[in-house]
């Protein structure tokens, strides 16, 4: 489905008569963040434009995430906080848009708690957005109501990244794996893959516009393809199509499901001269029993026997989620997830504490374990991440890697900042002109969460 807008020119006059401006706060993953660039694409399409300050912004737009139960809490807040702002001044508009407005018990929440919000949106409504907001603004009506997940894709959705050399691509909506303690099937439906020709000419004016990096986002980018009719186009060959793109210079892309990586993937990767030498596997848990009550469908072994095919990949490093406290793990089971975590090596963990979600599968298991012993095992984990850490980064010590200069150092203004290809934080000395250009830099010392280098060409 083609995205249209045909409020555009109807609201425009208003807003732009009115200097109306918009505040975007996205919650969660980079899924949301790339929808939170759509809508701020649709919004300066109708002629708003942004400001950073929330206490200024004529609309404030939440783009929310569900898959933790804090980021409720945080919603909340926020909402009984602009309360007074929405009721008292003229021209302030709040939006709630993502996942957790996906869920029918948010928003009964909103209806009574919160009535002022103006409009209410789920995780595939863009389209219908431009006539909620039109009838927000011009016709003061409001909408928070239940849209079931649609199944359709919205193509030619206007966009604006915040960065000028690093974008993400949707190539996947959607989730069908059902690991039991996720929300994410529920709020977002099932895998629906854009066709390839959209992705490619995506990634194509980005390349014209002068980006470098793009990052292929999807919950599982390796079922790419598994929802075409003849089922012959596969991530691997979209991942070709995509090395051939004439300025793309670094390929990533996140997640794939270990149960789904295949050997083809690793082969292009090992071909591939721009994809990154970094790969995001999510391990979730390191024991066998506990990923069966997950219903992750791999176990251990498969997941180690997987980690030692790619590690023939020169140069990999490696990324990866883990939940502490499923639902009555042993301390047997945390053991075989530290021993993962030892035997692989990983650059980056996004670790978290398991957070029950109503409706999903482990929500209904007697859980026995107490919320102390799941937090000192995060902090377990977490300690035993430090103290990997500067090994693996030691390795780097000496080599030269290809950085894609970002900007200035946010916490050392005097240096310059960017990314190796394993995902790794370099800073560096170099200057304005370096910015958005590959440079080749060695690796001189290694400070836990970055490494400092010098530019050598
Ligand atoms: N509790 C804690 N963490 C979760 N994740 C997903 N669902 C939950 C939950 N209920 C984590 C997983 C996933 C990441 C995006 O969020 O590790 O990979
Ligand atoms: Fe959630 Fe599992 Fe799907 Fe990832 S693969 S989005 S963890 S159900």
């Amino acid at each position: 489905m083609r995205f249209t807008n045909s409020y555009k020119d109807k609201i425009k006059e208003y807003v732009e008569k009115n200097k109306l401006t918009y505040k975007i706060d996205t919650m969660g993953c980079q899924m949301n963040e790339n929808d939170s660039n759509k809508y701020a694409g649709i919004l300066e399409s109708m002629g708003f434009k942004k400001e950073l300050d929330e206490k200024k912004a004529n609309l404030i737009l939440f783009n929310t995430c569900c898959v933790r139960e804090n980021a409720e809490n945080t919603l909340f807040g926020r909402l009984g906080f602009l309360k007074n702002r929405r009721i008292r001044e003229e021209n302030v508009y709040i939006v709630v848009v993502g996942c957790m407005t996906q869920q029918k018990h948010i928003l009964d929440k909103i209806k009574i708690s919160y009535p002022f919000v103006d409009v209410v949106l789920g995780t595939n409504a863009m389209s219908i957005f431009p006539k909620k907001l039109y009838d927000a603004i011009l016709n003061h009506k409001k909408s928070i109501e239940y849209i079931e997940v649609g199944n359709e894709i919205e193509e030619e959705v206007p966009i604006i990244y915040d960065d000028k050399y690093k974008a993400s691509v949707s190539i996947i909506y959607g989730c069908n794996n059902f690991c039991s303690y996720c929300i994410v099937p529920y709020v977002r439906g099932r895998e629906r893959s854009r066709a390839p020709e959209d992705i490619i000419n995506d990634i194509k004016s980005l390349a014209k516009k002068g980006y470098k990096e793009i990052m292929l986002l999807g919950q599982n980018v390796n079922s790419y393809g598994n929802d075409f009719k003849n089922k012959k186009y596969t991530f691997a060959m979209l991942l070709k199509e995509i090395e051939k793109i004439d300025g793309i210079e670094i390929i990533r892309f996140m997640s794939p499901h270990p149960k789904d990586f295949s050997d083809d993937v690793i082969e292009v990767i090992k071909q591939s001269k721009k994809i990154a030498r970094q790969i995001h596997l999510p391990l979730q848990s390191g024991s066998t029993h506990i990923l069966k009550e997950m219903n992750r469908k791999y176990t251990k072994e498969q997941y180690m026997k997987l980690v030692d095919k790619l590690k023939k990949i020169p140069d990999v490093s490696f990324s990866t989620d883990i939940i502490v406290g499923f639902p009555n793990e042993s301390e047997e089971d945390f053991i075989e997830t530290l021993d993962v975590v030892k035997k692989v090596g990983f650059d980056q963990i996004y670790m978290f504490i398991y957070s029950k979600r109503t409706g999903t599968r482990a929500a209904n298991i007697d859980d026995k374990v107490s919320a102390s012993t799941k937090v000192e095992r995060l902090e377990r984990l977490k300690k035993l991440y430090e103290e990997i850490l500067p090994t693996l980064n030691k390795k780097m010590i000496g080599k030269e890697y290809n950085v894609l200069v970002e900007g200035k150092s946010k916490n050392n203004k005097e240096l310059y900042t960017g990314r190796t290809s394993q995902n790794k934080v370099v800073i560096f000395k170099a200057d304005d002109k370096a910015v958005g250009k590959i440079k080749k830099i060695k690796i001189e010392s290694e400070h836990l969460w970055y490494l400092k280098g010098k530019i050598i060409d």
